[in-house]
């Protein structure tokens, strides 16, 4: 996450002359990743089945109170509905970088998760607390924070996202072992 004004303006400046200066390839990518995130970091992705369906709707609220945008991916109502549904686009559009980290819920979170950690690059964390929110982000680098909407008050569902949302991935001896987690391909 792009947080100081100065990094933002440093980084809008190498986006700009790299692009405008048609230069190497390698760094017209590396500029147009950067300009995605930079755009992106503050659209906060959230997807739900019914389950988790009130949740999502006050965690919206409060996301947007706070100044972020949300993609909402669903559901739209507490009709009973199937939690891969809604959860298939939203760890699609992670695992292909658009954003860097989202929300789901389902009744248990366990759905949730599940469907989201079969997604490359995916590291979806199940989470009842805000050590474990914390802890998600520090040691294991997740993107994905799962709530179980039927175990949790919203307030402490949204004392998780804050904490998800704001904290950093720690590196040093997390980084193998997060790099380790998916499979190589042979
Ligand atoms: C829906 O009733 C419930 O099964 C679902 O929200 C979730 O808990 C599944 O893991």
């Amino acid at each position: 996450m792009i947080k100081t004004e100065a990094l933002r303006w440093f980084c809008k400046r190498f986006i700009n002359s790299v692009i405008m200066a048609e230069a190497k390839v390698k760094y017209r990518t590396f500029a147009k990743y950067l300009s995605t995130v930079m755009e992106n970091n503050k659209i906060i992705p959230i997807a739900s089945d019914h389950g988790g369906f009130e949740m999502k709707q006050y965690l919206i609220g409060k996301l947007e109170e706070a100044g972020y945008e949300v993609s909402d991916y669903g559901t739209h109502s507490s009709a009973s509905v199937d939690y891969p549904d809604m959860i298939h686009p939203l760890a699609t559009a992670i695992e292909k970088g658009e954003y860097p980290l989202g929300i789901i819920l389902c009744g248990s979170g366990n759905g949730a998760q599940m469907t989201a950690n079969h997604h490359h690059g995916v590291r979806a964390a199940l989470c009842w607390n805000v050590e474990l929110a914390r802890l998600a982000r520090c040691h294991n680098d997740a993107n994905i924070l799962a709530l179980p909407g039927r175990f949790i008050s919203n307030e402490l569902a949204w004392d998780m996202v804050q904490t998800f949302l704001n904290t950093g991935f720690e590196g040093g001896r997390h980084k193998k072992r997060v790099e380790k987690i998916e499979p190589s391909e042979e």
